[in-house]
């Protein structure tokens, strides 16, 4: 699968539902989302046509996520269901990792590859606030101490970055990567039409952050774990783990696209924002071939997204991340 700009796309996104047990403050208003409705969402069988059709034309790697993942029943199944695809190699899961840890075994042995964690602060006190779900600290350290023990690699933790909120905790998060093998990614905030506010104040770039993580030590841009996609790496001298900037707003990463999304109601989407999107749900309904649908939106993925901080403009009226996949 190559988009019109050469990009070859071997990633896709799978968003399987909307909902989540938290409610991060740069993600979802505390009163949740208006939520699909159940017909609305696609089967795990329908999600495995889509897959299968996809990985037939050139799709190698898949991630799931949300919403959150693991607050939708029996996601083994699915994991299990999506390895069975010729073709597909890889298969990832972004989780906030509150429900991970009872999980963690079945998935590795349905065919989980990885996982993604993500976590703002090391603080309990903290990340309870900016969850906003009290007693949430201690579950996702337990979710991130199975995925450890369960022998998932590579493990990356997701950092939005957040001035006055986390920004003096990004020294503590470099410094798990010196004799833990994580891979922590500091990810730039960007808007949405929920969180306008705190997008535009809190920002914080990722040149900032590797500024000050350079004071403390040598750091070497490194290849990355495998899966990398939009992050670029370094390492501290002798570290395991390493250390990675995503970067969104700062400097635009859109030439190496390599993926696309669909969301939990079934429409593929070319770029995480915008408003192009094309439903594959009611045509596979219907019986349809989806392969044209897909070979279509290939053909109209935008060049790159284009986001105005403290703006909607360019967010093609997205409340939350969340309701694309992230
Ligand atoms: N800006 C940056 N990152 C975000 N995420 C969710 N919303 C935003 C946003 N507005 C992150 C989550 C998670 C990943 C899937 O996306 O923290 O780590
Ligand atoms: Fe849930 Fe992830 Fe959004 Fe936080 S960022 S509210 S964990 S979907």
């Amino acid at each position: 699968m190559i988009d019109q700009f050469g990009r070859q796309i071997e990633y896709l996104r799978i968003s399987v539902t909307d909902k989540c047990n938290l409610r991060c403050i740069y993600c979802m208003p505390l009163e949740g989302l208006p939520w699909l409705k159940r017909a609305e969402i696609l089967t795990y069988e329908e999600i495995t046509t889509i897959v299968r059709t996809a990985a037939g034309m050139g799709l190698k790697r898949v991630r799931l996520t949300g919403g959150e993942p693991l607050v939708r029943r029996d996601l083994v199944d699915l994991v299990e269901m999506l390895s069975g695809i010729d073709g597909i190699q890889d298969i990832s899961l972004s989780t906030n990792a509150i429900l991970f840890a009872k999980e963690a075994e079945a998935l590795k042995r349905a065919g989980l590859d990885r996982v993604n964690i993500s976590l703002d602060s090391l603080q309990a006190d903290r990340v309870d606030e900016l969850v906003r779900r009290p007693g949430s600290y201690a579950n996702i350290m337990e979710g991130l101490a199975a995925a450890e023990a369960v022998g998932f690699h590579p493990i990356k933790i997701n950092v939005v970055l957040m001035r006055g909120r986390n920004d003096d905790e990004i020294e503590a998060f470099a410094e798990l990567t010196r004799e833990r093998p994580l891979h922590v990614r500091f990810i730039e905030i960007m808007p949405t039409g929920s969180n306008l506010e705190l997008s535009a104040e809190s920002f914080l770039s990722c040149s900032e952050a590797l500024a000050r993580l350079r004071d403390v030590d040598a750091l070497q841009p490194v290849e990355g774990p495998v899966g990398n996609g939009p992050a670029t790496y370094y390492r501290y001298p002798e570290a395991v783990g390493t250390i990675g900037v995503i970067t969104p707003m700062s400097h635009n990463f859109c030439d190496d696209c390599n993926r696309l999304r669909l969301t939990a109601d079934g429409h593929l989407r070319p770029c995480l924002f915008g408003a192009i999107q094309t439903n594959l749900r009611d045509p596979l309904r219907r019986g349809e071939d989806i392969q044209p649908l897909i070979e279509e939106t290939l053909r109209i993925k935008p060049e790159r997204h284009d986001l105005v901080q403290g703006s909607e403009v360019g967010s093609g009226g997205l409340v939350a991340l969340s309701q694309t996949g992230g």
